[in-house]
């Protein structure tokens, strides 16, 4: 009888920990499949070895929201702090069998649990992301492992940054642990002569880039999830834009549609700049309290779903309108980037082909016919970043840029920024735009994620005159007694 009710005790605890948690994350064969993958890659007689992300401290006893390393959620589906991934490339002798990948991670315990949250321990790891030989972060001291016998060991090099929680097993005493077995040059001893000759910090990054550049199927279902998301978030903003409002409150009604949608987290702190401020490129105070209905806003907003992140990024007119030189800014930045966009197949360089042959040749030719500035070759800071990057499961995501190629998942976004004070004439001064969407690289060319946003300038101006379910969202007054 006891028996009995243990196994529904066992039963329904799994039961809830199924009902928390959505249903359509990254499958644990994936992540397998990205381990056997690795391994493929990985040189001779070799073994990688991946820490999970330090937890961060913001102040005093809170800490930031826990994220994982993208590399090892990647390689493992492990979501938890504190632990070790080691991924062999040939089998491993073991006491009960081969073996060739093993986890560390951190063990379950009843009280941290309770203020902290679920963990999975070693039975939710073995049953939940198929690892057959997973163990305490705790025993990883005493791991019997001979790093020497290997002829390269591969990892990200550390930046010391990690603190210790004085807790055994944790990614302190991990790493500690690591390079004492590993022979990693001891603080005292920085010197190169005194490592281990078989160590690579090198190699493991090409290896991942070589596999993060190209999605999966299931990666792409999340990205565009992330993106729609996204795109739901700005449209909903241009319908609800009034001057007045501050950029605040615009990142919230971003933000708000994140979580409506169930995206987790922003992927990167949100940008809403309005005027002079989206000169800034990652302006994310967004601190101004209210609007100017003669300005425009650029918005650079990014929802992560399931850790899959969009980038997507508008400007529109406050009032709805583009004034005659915001349209004129607005309309280059939109053709430069919708030349680039047509041109993005598989062969192509996004540096040399795309940014330097078409987006800053348009934006460069546009900014002499408007004369801000004299000569196609001027050196001028108005369009002074890259035109655009891999996004998965970072925002600037792990990918190569040589040559595109089918599975990439990439921005486009060409910008021209004249601050407040630029050598030209200063009806110009203040005007920000910067348009950028998501595409992903197909065999013959691409398609756009990003399509839920207008992103010509008729059509947002024909989308802001829309009602907005916001129009009748009234909160009170802050001040008691009115
Ligand atoms: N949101 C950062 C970027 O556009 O790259
Ligand atoms: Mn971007
Ligand atoms: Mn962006």
């Amino acid at each position: 009888m006891k028996k009995f009710f243990s196994l529904i005790l066992v039963f329904l605890s799994i039961g809830s920990f199924a009902q928390n948690e959505p249903d359509d994350f990254l499958t644990s064969t994936f992540h397998k499949e990205r381990r056997t993958l690795a391994r493929e890659k990985m040189p001779t007689n070799s073994v990688a070895v991946f820490f999970a992300n330090p937890v961060r401290n913001r102040a005093n006893d809170v800490d930031f929201i826990y994220h994982q390393d993208p590399n090892f959620y990647y390689l493992s589906g492990y979501k938890e702090p504190h632990a070790v991934l080691m991924i062999f490339k040939d089998e491993q002798e073991g006491p009960e069998g081969n073996f060739n990948e093993i986890i560390f991670i951190q063990p379950r315990n009843a009280m941290a649990e309770m203020w902290t949250g679920r963990r999975m321990g070693i039975a939710g790891v073995k049953e939940k992301l198929e690892f057959n030989q997973a163990f305490n972060n705790t025993d990883f001291d005493d791991y019997n492992i001979d790093f020497s016998t290997f002829d390269k060991v591969l990892f990200y090099d550390f930046f010391d940054d990690v603190r210790d929680t004085q807790t055994e097993g944790d990614l302190y005493d991990l790493i500690a642990s690591f390079k004492q077995k590993a022979g990693y040059p001891t603080e005292g001893d920085l010197t190169i002569e005194s490592a281990a000759n078989n160590l690579d910090m090198e190699t493991l990054d090409q290896i991942m880039k070589d596999l993060r550049g190209i999605k999966t199927e299931a990666e792409i279902d999340l990205l565009r999830k992330a993106v729609d998301i996204s795109c739901i978030g700005q449209a909903e903003v241009m319908k609800a834009m009034r001057p007045g409002m501050s950029e605040r409150e615009v990142q919230g009604i971003h933000e708000f549609v994140f979580k409506k949608y169930q995206a987790e987290y922003e992927g990167y702190p949100s940008i809403v700049g309005e005027g002079n401020n989206g000169c800034i490129l990652h302006y994310i105070e967004n601190y101004k309290p209210e609007i100017n209905s003669d300005k425009m806003i650029l918005m650079d907003l990014g929802a992560e779903y399931h850790g899959y992140t969009a980038d997507v990024t508008r400007t529109i007119p406050v009032d709805g309108k583009f004034s005659k030189e915001e349209k004129a800014i607005y309309d280059l930045v939109y053709k430069a980037q919708d030349e680039a966009i047509k041109a993005a197949k598989p062969g192509v360089n996004v540096r040399r082909d795309l940014d330097a042959g078409i987006a800053r040749k348009i934006i460069n030719e546009g900014l002499v016919e408007l004369g801000i500035i004299e000569s196609v070759d001027e050196r001028h800071l108005y369009y002074p970043h890259g035109l655009g990057h891999h996004i998965g499961l970072d925002v600037h995501d792990k990918g190569n840029y040589e040559f595109l190629e089918a599975g990439m998942a990439i921005t486009i976004e060409p910008g021209i920024y004249i601050p407040e004070g630029a050598k030209c004439d200063e009806k110009w001064w203040g005007i920000a735009v910067r348009i950028e969407d998501c595409i992903l690289i197909t065999e013959d060319g691409n398609e756009l994620l990003s399509d839920l946003a207008p992103r010509k300038s008729d059509e947002i101006e024909k989308l802001m005159k829309q009602s907005s379910p916001l129009d009748s969202f009234v909160l009170p007054d802050l001040e008691k007694g009115k």
